[in-house]
């Protein structure tokens, strides 16, 4: 054991320890003095556990949930909310800085809601009959009873659905539970083999709600398949009738399925969406282009102010929705187009429009920005799950004669160390 000082928070909130050796130390914050266990881990990588705080930060406090010690979800429920929001807004400056090779900054605009309830989807993994999330770097489970940054309608269920796995454990290896906007929850079980017949009606009729949707998705492609994998997955819906979970972006209704992606932070993506348009301020006449589109989240706000908008996005299921929800919401100036846009090809790359709208997964979007002719591009607007990623991307864009105008951090996932962020670019030459 030794005692320590924390000079740092590293980007993935950890404590960073430089003397007498360097390590990064989990739950810890900056300025604090602390006692440390023995050095383990990697070489570049080394850690070490936090025995105590001895001599705590003015800014630390008491973590809401239970599983704080052993969870690896949350990073972040022992730092004041307000101080989460300048680490990230600190990180995304620093990336940008270094990474993007940008030496001014715009403003960091910052967006936040509410710290805790925020979850509107929650995936959990099933082991030895019990529900929970890994623990951090690992895949030992931490069992979980409730979570604080999911709504409580998805702590409602479960609850109830906790008790219920441990007897079909070897058909469900993950779950996610749901909860839309206006309260309607559902449930995803995903296994490597369909359930039996009769369990879902009995399951269903002992639910905490009378209408809870429910799909199991068969793996076709053996263990360790996540839910957002479901391009080899078989889906057997068990709840009666054609349902759907929706949210609401100012006058548009979306409907979807939980089988595929949307933003887990209700409140965050309206925000999001409005500060998209909000920026671009279109005029009417603008052709846009989308890509990552997912179900249309961000093109069809945008179809009711341009000209038309093309989305491109690699799930068919995903693209099948975002026609869905125009069609519904009378939207005929979009078009829709499935694409693998980490092997781009397509018309659209040479007639891209004036405005193109990019919203990768973590991996970025680095294929697609060399393949696409950005000549006649005027606004780009950057969506990011990783500023890491963003500020590669950025410093592959901007030689393309784009200057960062607008820059924002967007807390879509408060108490967990990732950083949401926008940016929008504009032609100077
Ligand atoms: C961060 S989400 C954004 C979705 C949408 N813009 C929204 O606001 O909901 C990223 C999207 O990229 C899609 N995607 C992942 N890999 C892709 C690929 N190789 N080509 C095209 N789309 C991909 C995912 O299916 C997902 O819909």
């Amino acid at each position: 054991m030794s005692r320590v000082r924390v000079a740092d928070l590293s980007f993935q909130a950890l404590g960073v320890v430089k003397e007498p050796q360097f390590c990064f130390v989990a739950g810890a914050l900056a300025g604090e003095e602390i006692e440390i266990g023995p050095i383990y881990g990697r070489k570049k990588f080394p850690q070490a556990d936090l025995l105590r705080v001895v001599k705590p930060s003015p800014s630390r406090q008491q973590a809401r949930c239970q599983h704080y010690d052993s969870c690896g979800g949350c990073q972040l429920q022992h730092l004041h909310y307000p101080e989460q929001l300048s680490f990230k807004e600190q990180n995304l400056r620093y990336q940008l800085s270094r990474f993007a090779g940008l030496q001014s900054l715009p403003k960091v605009e910052v967006l936040s809601e509410q710290p805790f309830a925020w979850r509107h989807r929650l995936r959990l993994h099933q082991r030895g009959g019990r529900l929970g999330f890994f623990a951090a770097n690992s895949h030992d489970l931490v069992a979980i009873e409730r979570c604080e940054i999911a709504t409580d309608g998805i702590n409602g269920l479960l609850a109830w659905l906790g008790p219920l796995v441990a007897e079909q454990s070897q058909h469900i290896s993950q779950i996610e539970l749901l909860q839309d906007e206006f309260g309607q929850l559902a449930l995803a079980t995903q296994g490597l083999s369909p359930l039996p017949q009769d369990w879902g009606p009995q399951l269903l009729q002992s639910a905490p709600v009378a209408n809870l949707l429910w799909w199991h998705q068969v793996s076709t492609q053996g263990k360790g398949q996540g839910l957002n994998n479901v391009y080899g997955l078989h889906s057997q819906q068990l709840h009666p009738g054609q349902h759907w979970l929706r949210y609401r972006l100012g006058e548009l209704e979306f409907q979807y399925s939980p089988l595929y992606f949307t933003q887990v932070n209700l409140a965050i993506n309206k925000a999001m969406v409005a500060q998209a348009l909000d920026w671009l301020a279109l005029k009417g006449d603008e052709s846009v282009l989308d890509l990552f589109c997912g179900m249309g989240n961000i093109s069809l706000p945008l179809a009711k102010q341009a000209a038309r908008v093309v989305g491109v996005e690699l799930s068919q299921a995903s693209i099948e929705h975002a026609q869905h929800n125009a069609k519904r919401n009378q939207i005929g100036n979009v078009q829709f187009q499935t694409g693998d846009l980490f092997k781009p090809r397509g018309q659209w790359l040479r007639q891209p429009g004036s405005v193109v709208v990019l919203d990768p997964p973590r991996k970025g979007a680095a294929e697609v920005i060399a393949a696409l002719d950005w000549s006649e591009v005027e606004k780009v607007l950057y969506v990011s799950c990783n500023v890491s990623s963003l500020a590669h991307d950025l410093a592959l864009l901007l030689p393309k004669g784009f200057a960062l105008s607008r820059l924002s951090a967007m807390d879509m996932f408060p108490n967990s160390y990732h950083t949401e962020a926008m940016v929008l670019l504009t032609r100077v030459n």
